[in-house]
């Protein structure tokens, strides 16, 4: 199909003995929500990794619009990460000595933003984010749900085409996961950005268009679409 962005195909990673996939396929198109799902040790994370260019498969392809990521040199998929993808780790990680604020520009600011538009920017996308009143506050000084949305915030702040969430959600009540869950499903909609998530609750998976099955490193569509 011609809308596909990103499409694994038969990868494999091991590590030292441990096949972590075993040939995983997966294709996402443009402004999708996919929702991988599967017990833990499945290979999730190694799938969602591999699909972003972080990790390097030893077998398969992983192809994002048209071009194969092990032909890009390391540092055109590291560009490609900052500008293309963003990212939302289960426990934020935000920059705890910055500002909330500080923390939503940063990734304008490694793409070479001027200081002063990058703060502009950050402010507007927290605003947009429903989320004004935090900027000058540090991680630290805001709650578990306010700092994941935060961190939706910075990974949207680049408008990227692609957005990796891995257990966006797992360090929150369900409450604010489903709260995270909303923000991050309607913006990336509104922005036509596609979303990669990992999560073991199917209520998280309901957020999503589409949900896969990772097993013992292989890849597994769910055809109950909703
Ligand atoms: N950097 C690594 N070094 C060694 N083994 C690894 C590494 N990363 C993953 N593995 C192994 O590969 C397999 C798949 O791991 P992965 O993290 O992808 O699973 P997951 O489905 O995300 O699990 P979880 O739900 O617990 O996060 C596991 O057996 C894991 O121990
Ligand atoms: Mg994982």
């Amino acid at each position: 199909m011609s809308d596909v962005l990103l499409e694994a195909t038969e990868v494999r990673k091991a590590y030292g003995p441990t096949e972590a996939l075993a040939g995983a396929s997966l294709r996402v198109r443009a402004g999708e929500v996919v929702a991988l799902m599967g017990p833990s040790g499945a290979g999730k994370s190694t799938l969602l990794h591999c699909l972003a260019g972080i990790v390097q498969p030893d077998g398969g392809t992983v192809r994002y619009d048209g071009a194969d990521l092990a032909g890009l040199s390391d540092r055109a998929r590291s560009s490609l990460r900052r500008t293309d993808f963003g990212f939302v780790f289960q426990f934020g990680q935000l920059v705890p000595e910055l500002t909330c604020l500080e923390n939503v520009a940063l990734p304008l600011r490694l793409n070479g933003v001027r200081g002063r538009v990058a703060a502009e920017r950050g402010r507007a996308m927290l605003a947009e984010l429903d989320l004004s009143g935090i900027e000058g506050k540090r991680p630290g000084e805001v709650s578990g749900g306010q700092g994941q949305r935060v961190a939706v915030a910075r990974a949207l702040v680049t408008a990227p085409r692609v957005v990796f969430a891995d257990e966006p959600t797992g360090a929150l009540d369900s409450l604010n996961g489903e709260q995270v869950m909303q923000l991050l499903t309607t913006a990336a909609r509104d922005r036509d950005a596609a979303v990669v998530l990992v999560t073991h609750e199917a209520r998280v998976a309901a957020y999503s268009d589409r949900e896969v099955v990772v097993r013992d490193g292989r890849t597994r569509r769910l055809e109950a679409a909703r």
